[in-house]
């Protein structure tokens, strides 16, 4: 919109109105978008493009194309200096697998929110080594290909909730030694193996309900020493080994409502653990004996839950064998996925929120926005997601670390994120042209100021 300025004659000090305006008019920019310097950003949001526009500037740190309708993302529509590429609330249904190739210093990728991107090819992240959010929530994806996070070591934060994701393969996470929240609900897995979460030793938030999750290896989560929330409510488990769960030391926050929990004998060294317990926990309603039925399996006393006569040879598989013996398995397990549904739970995934906005976002730079602190809400028994935005104190831990530069501002939810500090907020037409209309005539009066006064 600047561009009105050129036909003014230099005296009247065109620099300074470029930089009155933190405009740079020596780079291109795609029409309809505007672009700023320091950090070099494009920003095209919600301007209905049906491609990547062309001319976005070789330099390009962040490029903002969320909420348009862009349709396939192909080799050469970015560049590879890009740190921030935001593309979510497209329509986007194709990525050419090289479309990030060489993309070495892009750190958070937003690709949610395009609801028929079904699949990806297993390279399509590849040698993304600096990336640390990649976002991939409701985009209709059916199955994730091996290998397809291969090499993220430096990734945070993966979003993967309310997808249509029925299975994980072995060792899908296990090059993401630095993640720190997985969220996978609001998909159809229906059983997690031995080594669905080998490797991620950082991991501190795992998210896993509204699933239809009926079987949990008793070692699932072996590798999850750091883990401090697990989310397995609203799902179809009978039962659950107590092994499983002491495996996670760290752990502060479960939930396990609504699941079908079988209360009979086979419960209690689950009910035991939740008796030792020191974190939260929700409630655990038995369905089943009937004598049980309605009831807390952790209000249940010990009389109320027979010992199994098996319950000997049951404690003697626990062997705290750890081996990767799960690789041969793997074949079978993924033909099982395929016809192995559970009949008669409704389709969770079709019932989405109006916008992710609940689900805590990894940090975003930029300053002017409020944050307002919650206590973690200890003992509470909700279900919310929301509750993970109140747990953000431990950020402060990141907060000082130069090499995590934007941690801070966790508490931002999805709606409310705008470009960082110095970009303009153009999220629609109207406010882009208010814009205009107020920042043009402000260069004008400036200019006429500077002719008076020389
Ligand atoms: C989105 O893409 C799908 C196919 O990928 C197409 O059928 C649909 O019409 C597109 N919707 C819009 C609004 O462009
Ligand atoms: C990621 O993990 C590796 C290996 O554990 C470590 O060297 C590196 O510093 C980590 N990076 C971040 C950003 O935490
Ligand atoms: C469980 O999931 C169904 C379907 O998504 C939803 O309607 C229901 O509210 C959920 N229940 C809880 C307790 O979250
Ligand atoms: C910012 O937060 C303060 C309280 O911390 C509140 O009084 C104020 O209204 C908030 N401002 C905005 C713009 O939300």
């Amino acid at each position: 919109m600047c561009s009105l300025l050129v036909p003014f004659p230099t005296g009247c000090g065109l620099e300074l109105l470029l930089v009155l305006c933190g405009l740079d008019l020596t780079q291109t920019c795609p029409h309809h978008c505007i672009c700023y310097d320091s950090p070099s950003t494009v920003s095209c949001q919600a301007h209905n493009f049906q491609v990547v526009p062309e001319g976005i500037p070789a330099t390009s740190e962040r490029v903002f194309l969320q909420n348009n309708k862009i349709q396939r993302l192909l080799q050469g529509h970015f560049s590879p200096t890009t740190v921030m590429l935001w593309l979510y609330s497209n329509n986007i249904s194709y990525i050419q697998p090289s479309s990030f190739s060489g993309f070495t210093r892009l750190e958070e990728l937003d690709l949610g929110d395009n609801k028929h991107l079904r699949s990806l090819a297993s390279d399509t992240f590849q040698g993304l080594m600096r990336l640390h959010a990649l976002h991939l929530y409701h985009c209709g994806l059916i199955t994730l290909p091996a290998g397809l996070f291969e090499g993220l070591h430096n990734l945070q934060y993966l979003y993967l909730q309310n997808n249509q994701l029925e299975f994980l393969e072995d060792d899908m996470f296990i090059d993401l030694l630095n993640l720190s929240h997985l969220f996978l609900h609001g998909n159809r897995l229906w059983s997690l193996h031995q080594n669905t979460f080998r490797g991620l030793g950082a991991l501190d938030r795992l998210l896993l309900h509204q699933n239809r999750l009926q079987w949990v290896h008793r070692q699932a989560f072996h590798d999850l020493r750091r883990l401090t929330t697990l989310y397995l409510f609203n799902n179809s488990l009978p039962e659950l080994a107590a092994e499983s769960l002491s495996q996670m030391p760290a752990l502060e926050y479960l939930r396990l409502n609504d699941n079908p929990w079988e209360c009979d004998c086979k419960a209690l060294p689950l009910w035991d653990w939740l008796r030792r317990f020191r974190g939260s926990t929700s409630s655990l309603i038995c369905i089943a004996p009937p004598e049980s039925a309605g009831k807390d399996l952790k209000q249940l006393t010990k009389e109320q839950l027979p010992s199994c006569t098996a319950l000997k040879s049951l404690h003697q598989t626990k062997s705290g064998s750890q081996g990767d013996g799960g690789g041969s398995l793997k074949k079978d397990h993924h033909h099982r996925s395929h016809n192995h549904h559970h009949p008669h739970l409704p389709h969770q995934d079709q019932h989405y929120p109006t916008s992710p906005a609940p689900l805590p976002r990894p940090p975003k730079s930029g300053r002017n926005r409020n944050c307002t602190r919650h206590r973690r809400p200890k003992g509470s028994g909700q279900n919310e997601v929301y509750n993970l935005k109140d747990s953000g104190n431990k950020e402060s831990d990141g907060k000082n670390d130069p090499s995590k530069p934007r941690r801070k501002n966790k508490c931002i939810p999805r709606t409310s994120v705008g470009p960082p500090s110095g970009v303009q907020r153009a999220n629609s037409r109207s406010t882009a042209l208010l814009a205009s209309s107020f920042i043009i005539p402000l260069c004008l009066l400036v200019c006429l100021t500077a002719l008076i006064f020389r």
